[in-house]
């Protein structure tokens, strides 16, 4: 076939694609090409616009490192991280929900006993937290991994700090018989995103800021049981209401109440997280959201 015009092209490609063998990868493919078409179509796309977007897309890859992924950024910030972690759990009543892993996760964070203090010396307000790993149905999860990781009160994680010489504000703990877990370190601040490359300037030209609320990371993993990653939210903090990457669920947001009983100002996080077993799957026109965790 030939002499293709706007109305005819899109089934050409698709049906170009009709001997694949990975039946995946042709439904998907047709799906993408299809929306494709179709938005282009949709807002009449110029020359211009079209060499706009291929220096964007340019410039993305470009800005990527062994440190920094502007692509995850893009998706992050056109929310196709959170719609894609939203497919993929959907939970069942009493396990906490899950939120994007961020870029500042460090596997090779040490392992550190229950209670430590991972605060590195680094100042601040003092945090303490005391959380529970449980299946839904509340039975105790003993030793699984918890791994945490945030950033300083000035919305710095560690590994962005060039002078800094260990990793800190980050660690691994087991949990005890009880499913339990605490360490201290301090209060951590909103932040915003790297914005200093396209991703940046597409949320400039758009009107967006680029800050997350306040929040800590924590991921879970125990036998049986799927990997929990998600943060837990600052009930205080700005920006929960306009998270640049959509990441914020009610349920993930919790009080850090204050105590200044000793003359130090000091904040504490207590809260159980619930891990989804193996294998439960919740149909998708079920979608549940779990109770809040606060303890
Ligand atoms: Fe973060």
């Amino acid at each position: 076939m030939r002499d293709f015009d706007e109305h005819n092209i899109t089934e050409a490609v698709i049906d170009s694609m009709a001997q694949a063998k990975d039946a995946r990868l042709r439904a998907v493919m047709t799906s993408l090409v299809r929306h494709l078409h179709d938005f282009v179509r949709d807002v009449e796309l110029g020359f211009d616009e079209w060499n706009a977007a291929i220096d964007v897309l340019t410039r993305t890859g470009q800005t990527c490192s062994d440190k920094r992924q502007e692509f995850i950024l893009l998706s992050d910030t056109l929310g196709v991280s959170m719609l894609v972690d939203a497919i993929n759990h959907r939970m069942p009543e009493g396990a906490t929900e899950t939120t994007v892993l961020g870029p500042f996760f460090v596997a090779a964070a040490p392992e550190l006993p229950s209670g430590a203090d991972i605060s590195g010396g680094i100042e601040g307000e003092r945090l303490d937290v005391n959380g529970v790993v449980c299946s839904p149905d509340g039975r105790p999860l003993a030793n699984a991994t918890v791994d945490v990781w945030h950033a300083d009160d000035d919305g710095y994680y560690d590994v962005q700090q060039p002078g800094l010489q260990s990793l800190v504000m980050r660690a691994r703990f087991r949990t005890d018989r009880e499913g339990r877990f605490s360490f201290t370190s301090i209060m951590p601040a909103y932040y915003p995103i790297p914005h200093d490359g396209p991703v940046g300037e597409m949320l400039q030209a758009l009107g967006r800021h680029p800050y997350r609320p306040a929040h800590v990371h924590f991921m879970i993993a125990a036998d049986g049981h799927e990997t929990l990653i998600t943060h837990i939210f600052d009930a205080e903090s700005p920006y929960l209401d306009s998270d640049a990457v959509f990441g914020v669920k009610n349920s993930l947001i919790a009080n850090f109440p204050r105590d200044d009983r000793s003359g130090q100002p000091q904040r504490s996080l207590t809260y159980r997280f619930g891990l989804k077993p193996l294998g439960h799957a919740v149909p998708s026109d079920r979608l549940t959201i779990s109770t809040k965790g606060n303890l």
